[in-house]
C-alpha cells in the first residue's frame, strides 16, 4: 500500500490563504469518496513570512517544501511591503524557492471552453476555440541576470538589471516545450526579441537546432510586441507558447484574458525537484480577506498537481470537469460577468468539492 501523499501547503498573501483553502477543500473532498491520500504541511512564505518571520523564505518552509511531493501555493505580496528592501521583499519568497526547487519551467494553460465563451473579455468569434499554454522558462532572464542594482554614477543614480541566458538553460526548456507539444497539436511559437537583444538572438537559435531533434513539431519564431498582438488578434492560431521569464509573465497575463479572468488561470512550475503549482494571478490585496476571489485558478492548480506530481490523471480530470460543469451551471464569482449574484470564495469551493465528489462516486469514473 503507497503511502500518504505529502503537500507542501503554503497560502501566503492577500488572497492566498482564502483560494489555497478551496483547493485544499477539493482535495480532502477527493479524500472523503476514495480514502486518505494527502498529508497536508502549511508552512509560510512571502509577507506573511516576513511578519512572523522576518525572512520571506524562512528555513521551515524550506524544510517542509524538501520533504513533499508537490507544493502547493496561493499568492505572495501587498503594499504593507513595498517599502521592503529588495531583498526583503514578498516577491523573493518565490523567486528564492523556484531557484531552490530547480523549477525551470512554468507551464500556463489557457483554454477557452465552448460553454464559457462568452466571458472572454474578447468577442467569442476571436476565441472560442482558444487552448494554448504558455511554457515559460522561469529560472534564467532579467530576473535573475547579474550586474543589478541601484548604482550612483556622476551625481545620478541608475537602475540596473540584465537579461542572460545561457545555451543550457534554454535547451532544456526547449526540450520540454516541444515534448508537451508532441502531446498536443504540435505546434511551438517561440517568442522573443531577437531583432533587439543578443540573449534573444542565441535563444533563437538554441531554439532552432533544438527544432531539429523533433522534426514532427512545426516551430516558428515570433517577436514578443507581434506575439501580444496576435494573442488578441487570433489566438486560435497558437498551441504552445515558448519564451523567457520576463516575456512569458507578461504573455500569460494577457492570456488570462482570453479565458475571461485571471482567475481562471492554473501554473505549474517543473524541474529538478518537488514541483509547485499555483494560481497566475497574484495576492489582490484589494480584496484580500472579503471571501469575493475567485478559488478557481487555485483548484485547478491542484488539478495540474493532482496530474503531474501524484500521476492521479483522472482524479485531476474529475476535478476540471467538476470546475467546468460548476461554471456551466451559471455559479460566478464577481471578478466574471454573470447574469446570477456572484457567488463567494468558499461557496464556489463548496460547489466544485460537492462535483468533484459526485464526479467520482459516478458509475463511470475509473481510477486508471
Ligand atoms: C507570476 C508573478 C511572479 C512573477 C511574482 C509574484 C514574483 O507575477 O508568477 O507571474 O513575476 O513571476
Ligand atoms: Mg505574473
Amino acid at each position: 500500500m503507497q503511502g500518504l501523499f505529502r503537500v507542501a501547503v503554503l497560502p501566503g498573501d492577500g488572497i492566498g490563504p482564502e483560494v489555497t483553502a478551496q483547493a485544499v477543500k477539493v482535495l480532502k473532498a477527493i479524500e472523503e469518496v476514495l480514502g486518505p491520500m494527502f498529508r497536508f504541511q502549511t508552512g509560510l512564505i512571502g509577507g506573511a513570512a516576513l511578519d512572523a518571520t522576518a525572512v520571506p523564505l524562512p528555513a521551515e518552509t524550506i524544510s517542509i517544501c524538501n520533504n513533499a511531493q508537490a507544493i502547493l501555493l496561493g499568492a505572495v505580496g501587498g503594499p504593507q511591503w513595498d517599502n521592503k528592501r529588495p531583498e526583503l521583499r514578498p516577491e523573493q519568497g518565490l523567486l528564492q524557492l523556484r531557484q531552490r526547487q530547480e523549477l525551470y519551467v512554468n507551464l500556463r494553460p489557457a483554454k477557452v471552453l465552448d460553454s464559457l465563451v462568452n466571458l472572454s473579455a474578447l468577442k467569442p468569434h476571436l476565441v472560442r476555440g482558444t487552448d494554448l499554454v504558455i511554457v515559460r522558462e522561469l529560472l534564467g532572464g532579467i530576473y535573475f541576470g547579474n550586474p543589478r542594482g541601484i548604482f550612483s554614477k556622476n551625481g545620478e543614480r541608475m537602475g540596473i538589471n540584465t537579461e542572460v541566458y545561457r545555451e543550457h538553460e534554454v535547451e532544456r526548456v526547449a526540450h520540454r516545450a516541444f515534448q508537451l507539444a508532441r502531446l498536443r497539436r504540435r505546434k511551438v511559437t517561440s517568442v522573443d526579441k531577437a531583432n533587439i537583444l543578443e540573449s534573444s538572438r542565441l535563444w533563437r537559435e538554441v531554439v532552432t537546432r533544438i527544432a531539429r531533434m523533433y522534426p514532427d513539431v512545426e516551430l516558428k519564431h515570433l517577436y514578443v510586441d507581434s506575439c501580444a498582438m496576435q494573442l488578441i488578434e487570433r489566438p486560435t492560431s497558437f498551441d504552445v507558447i515558448l519564451t523567457t521569464n520576463m516575456f512569458g509573465d507578461i504573455l500569460s497575463d494577457e492570456a488570462a484574458m482570453l479565458t475571461g479572468s485571471i482567475g481562471l488561470l492554473p501554473s505549474a512550475s517543473l524541474g529538478e525537484r518537488t514541483a509547485l503549482y499555483e494560481p497566475v494571478h497574484g495576492s489582490a490585496p484589494d480584496i484580500a480577506g472579503r471571501n469575493r476571489a475567485n478559488p478557481i485558478a487555485a483548484i485547478a492548480s491542484a488539478a495540474l498537481m493532482l496530474r503531474y506530481s501524484l500521476r492521479m490523471e483522472a482524479v485531476g480530470a474529475a476535478v476540471e470537469t467538476a470546475i467546468e460543469k460548476v461554471m456551466k451551471r451559471g455559479a460566478r464569482t464577481s471578478d466574471l460577468p454573470g447574469k446570477n449574484r456572484p457567488v463567494t470564495t468558499s461557496r464556489m469551493g463548496d460547489l466544485i468539492a460537492a462535483e468533484t465528489k459526485k464526479i467520482l462516486k459516478s458509475s463511470k469514473f475509473r481510477l486508471q
